[in-house]
């Protein structure tokens, strides 16, 4: 049985319909690239999934729960971590206060809330810098730093959102460095991404959104040889 099951889900914003009956799975373990043109609704799709949007209609399941009109919180005790496509990093707060904040979202010790705080910077390689003002850090360090503070709510499906946009080739390959550390600790990735060469060698699946429906889905060779696919990314120039 796969982690993630996202069924027919549907999402109207007044007369926009974002998302539009999509289904796909993401199995225990996988890395899944969510991909499409700028508006497909990709980005609306996380917010179903992490709480922040309920959908209009449709279900989505982690395992055997159902998590589709939970809050944000309560997807995250369910095991849902995220990063957001606008930055929500607190630029005048350090590194280990960033990720505290994620952490505090699972554990109200603080203790232990700086603890596991530290061994995420030290797993997105950020150790370093955990005193340094997130401000002042590079965009290639900021986008790590959000990933430690998702990874700190300890979630089983992990969901980036264009967490390789804008990065020169080296840290888009830092970016995958750690995006396969996290596949081998057990946790399954779900990625929105433009940059194509970021998540097509690594990803199990893609799915792709057009216009909020799912035009396509399957291994990455078969999606990107796939003429609706093309179409859809052609027409987007
Ligand atoms: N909170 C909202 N209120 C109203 N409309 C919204 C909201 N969020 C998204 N939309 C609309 O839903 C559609 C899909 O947007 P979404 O942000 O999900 O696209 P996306 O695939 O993430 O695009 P991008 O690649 O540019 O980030 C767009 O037409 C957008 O304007
Ligand atoms: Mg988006």
């Amino acid at each position: 049985m796969s982690l993630l099951r996202v069924e027919n889900v549907t999402k109207k914003f007044g007369g926009i319909t974002a998302n539009q009956d999509v289904s796909f799975e993401v199995g225990a373990g996988k890395i899944v690239g969510l991909i499409g043109p700028n508006g497909a609704g990709k980005t609306t799709m996380f917010n179903s999934i992490a709480g922040y949007f309920p959908p209009t209609s449709g279900d989505i399941w982690l395992n055997d729960q159902k998590i589709s009109g939970l809050t944000p919180e309560q997807c995250a005790h369910a095991g849902i971590g995220r990063t957001f496509q606008v930055a929500r990093t607190f630029t005048s707060m350090t590194a280990l206060e960033n990720v505290m904040v994620g952490a505090f979202l699972i554990n109200r010790d603080v203790r232990t809330a700086r603890r596991n705080a530290i061994d995420f910077l030290n797993f997105v390689n950020l150790g370093r810098f955990k005193d340094k003002a997130a401000g002042s850090m590079t965009i290639s360090e900021q986008r790590r730093l959000a990933v430690a503070r998702a990874l700190a709510v300890n979630p089983k499906l992990l969901l980036m959102d264009e967490v390789m946009a804008g990065l020169n080739p080296t840290e888009v390959k830092d970016m995958v460095d750690v995006v396969l550390k996290i596949r081998d600790r057990g946790i399954s990735c779900l990625i929105v991404e433009h940059v194509l060469e970021g998540i097509m060698p690594i990803a199990d699946a893609i799915v792709v959104l057009d216009y909020g429906k799912k035009i396509a889905d399957g291994k990455p060779e078969e999606v990107s040889n796939n003429p609706q696919v093309i179409a859809a990314y052609l027409g987007e120039e």
